[in-house]
């Protein structure tokens, strides 16, 4: 089987050399714990590192700010997106009927789904895009009422990505301690792929970890790395020895 280089330093080598090509993947992870960084750098290392275009979908955060968020870890994402190579779609605002000052955005006609689905596969065509990200989930779903709707979308959804031949991470935000995956009890189901990030938000120990809950067709890691975020180079993912060999 083909696999896609995650790009975040430490996961390749513990899922058979990445992500398995053309299918979805999971991040799901409570507040802060690093879904955002760790998607972004799956996008912007693809570009960079990989030669393949990458679309990433915001609809949490302003596109403007993860911009400025991540150049601290040195990803200069303009120059990228100036080639083609990255593009952002903005759903950050259409949702509450604002515009967007971005080139790739929702209509702010009200947010609609399926809207958002066409955007997003007609960006993918435009540049050739090989990875996509959906940051995230929940925030898809914000407007249904019905989680049954919810469901629906994310269906749609990935079953759009898999038709489109893209390998995707789609984001979910999770409680800590909570034993579910995704918000909806839906998206573990339909990805191939999940991983789950952890943190410990107290103390000056090491407080990040992850681990893989499931990597369809790969003999994965089963154990809880430690997990760092580090300026200048983003999120790494350890083995337990190294950390061992610290203490
Ligand atoms: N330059 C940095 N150096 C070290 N840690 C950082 C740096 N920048 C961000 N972080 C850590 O990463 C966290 C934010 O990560 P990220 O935005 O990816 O989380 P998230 O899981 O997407 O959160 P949310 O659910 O709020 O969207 C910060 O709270 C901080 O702890
Ligand atoms: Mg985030």
């Amino acid at each position: 089987m083909e696999r896609v280089k995650t790009g975040i330093s430490g996961l390749d080598e513990l899922i058979e050399g990445g992500f398995p090509a053309g299918r979805s993947i999971l991040i799901s992870g409570a507040c802060g714990t690093g879904k955002t960084i760790m998607s972004m750098q799956y996008i912007y290392k693809g570009a960079l590192e990989h030669n393949e275009p990458g679309v990433y979908v915001t609809l949490d955060e302003r596109p403007h700010l993860i911009r400025e968020d991540v150049l601290r870890f040195g990803w200069d994402l303009k120059s990228l997106e100036e080639k083609n190579m990255l593009n952002i779609i903005d759903g950050s605002i259409a949702k509450l009927g604002m515009p967007s000052e971005e080139e790739f955005s929702l209509p702010v006609t009200g947010y609609d789904v399926d809207k958002l689905l066409l955007e997003i596969m007609r960006v993918i065509k435009r540049i050739e895009a090989k990875r996509v990200v959906i940051d995230s989930i929940p925030a898809l779903g914000f407007n249904f009422e019905n989680p049954a709707e919810v469901r629906k979308a994310i269906l749609k959804l990935s079953y759009m990505l898999m038709r489109s031949g893209v390998t995707s991470v789609l984001v979910s935000e999770i409680q800590e301690g909570v034993n579910k995956f995704g918000k909806y009890g839906v998206e573990e189901y339909v990805v191939d792929g999940v991983i789950v990030l952890h943190y410990m938000g107290v103390g000056t120990q090491s407080n990040r970890t992850m681990h893989i809950r499931k990597m369809r067709a790969t003999k994965h890691s089963e154990d809880l790395h430690p997990l760092e975020i580090k300026s200048k180079e983003g999120a790494i993912v350890h083995k337990i020895e190294e950390e061992y060999d610290e203490l």
